[in-house]
């Protein structure tokens, strides 16, 4: 069985899907891979380290194609929208595609899958369940994003985040306040936390706080009710009234606070604003809002995603794709996501994809030329 793993052509992607050593190890149990040439370089692993790990590297992406059972790549092929390439319409017919695709979002891209029979396994449709923790690959996104958000805001601000005693005066400690405490924001914490900042972070879910104080973070108390979380362990939106709560609860911190970062995240929904304008107005000139969820509308109800503005001297950052901007391990850990997924997908060497496993069934967006993912179908159908 052939994998190949292509160039990314989304504008300042420098992540790549698989790296050497995953290749080495894809080796043992019998799978080649073919990379197109350059697919590794910025994130640091060059062709000849692909080379040396057993890959053959391909001058183009049609020749890396040619002759693989399995696609691997990161974003989701782009369609040719706005002058982009058609990287759908290079794929041969049959093809696995394993990838982020966010189908709902995308439901251009997955009706042009379907349409070119190709087998699309969405990465970020994995089901969080215990035997697919190793493929959890936008937890391990999660993990870069929350490291950089710390690193950012410290870039940002015009002061330091650890304390100092020096002849030049004493400086104390920077604040920062995390908003959301899943996978990025407890990663934020514990960078924050290493950069010696004195930090207060808050969920809806009161479950995280042991995880928060360990980290040696103070968890901010709230009166919500336990309905906050459903079934699976997932926050839900909060009522209008608790959420009058929440922003009167963070309102009554932003002040005191140099950086704010913020995290929050309702799956499938629009991110929940925590904080408004008027909120922003009560911080001082200086401090930072780096806000992660700007893709899903912001946390921030002045964040413009993918860009940095300034209201009233705070400045307001909506990074987009953070976990490019640390190519090497980001692409390490997706790599290894992506490498637990095709071993589940191959038994002695040859591609089986069993739809009775949850993974293959819950990931699956389309195949034999249909649209399977329920929600994308449910979503075209309105
Ligand atoms: P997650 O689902 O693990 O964590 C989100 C947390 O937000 C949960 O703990 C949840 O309880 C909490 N939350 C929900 N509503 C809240 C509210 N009203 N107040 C306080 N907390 C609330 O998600 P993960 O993986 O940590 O990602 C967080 C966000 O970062 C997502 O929006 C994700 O899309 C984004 N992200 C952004 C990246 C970038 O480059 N900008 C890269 C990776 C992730």
């Amino acid at each position: 069985m052939r994998v190949c793993v292509l160039r990314e052509s989304r504008a300042g992607e420098r992540r790549v899907a698989l790296v050497p050593a995953e290749v080495a190890a894809l080796a043992k149990v019998g799978i080649q891979v073919a990379v197109e040439s350059g697919a590794g370089e910025e994130a640091s692993f060059l062709d000849d380290a692909f080379r040396e790990a057993g890959a053959s590297v391909c001058e183009s992406a049609a020749q890396a194609l040619e002759g693989s059972d399995v696609v691997v790549k990161i974003n989701p092929p782009s369609i040719g929208a706005n002058g982009s390439a058609d990287e759908v319409a290079a794929l041969p017919e049959g093809i696995v595609l394993i990838s982020f695709v966010s189908p709902v979002a995308n439901l251009e891209l997955v009706r042009r899958l379907a349409d070119a029979r190709v087998t699309t396994l969405a990465m970020d449709q994995v089901p969080r369940i215990t035997r697919a923790q190793k493929m959890d690959a936008l937890s391990s996104q999660a993990t870069v994003a929350g490291y950089r958000a710390s690193l950012l805001a410290a870039t940002h601000l015009g002061k330091f985040l650890p304390m100092f005693m020096t002849a030049a005066g004493t400086i104390p400690p920077g604040k920062v306040l995390i908003l959301g405490a899943g996978v990025a924001g407890l990663q934020a914490i514990a960078t924050a936390r290493r950069l010696g900042a004195v930090v207060e972070a808050f969920d809806i879910r009161p479950a995280v706080k042991e995880q928060v104080e360990s980290l040696g973070a103070k968890f901010l108390e709230a009166e919500l009710d336990e309905s906050a979380e459903d079934e699976g362990g997932y926050a839900r939106a909060l009522s209008e009234e608790k959420h009058q709560q929440e922003l009167e609860l963070i309102g009554g911190r932003l002040p005191d606070m140099d950086a704010v970062i913020t995290t929050a995240n309702i799956p499938g929904a629009r991110a929940p604003v925590l904080i408004t304008s008027a909120m922003v107005a009560t911080m001082r000139p200086g401090s930072v809002i780096i806000d992660l969820a700007g893709e899903s509308g912001g946390n921030c109800e002045l964040s413009e995603h993918g860009t940095v503005v300034v209201h009233d001297g705070v400045i307001i950052a909506a990074p987009d794709n953070l976990p490019s901007e640390l190519p090497t391990h980001a692409s390490q850990m997706y790599a290894r996501n992506v490498t637990s997924f095709l071993h589940d997908i191959v038994e002695d060497g040859e591609l089986k994809l069993d739809f009775d496993d949850e993974v293959v069934s819950g990931s699956c967006v389309t195949h034999d030329g249909e649209v399977v993912h329920a929600r994308a179908l449910e979503r075209m159908s309105n």
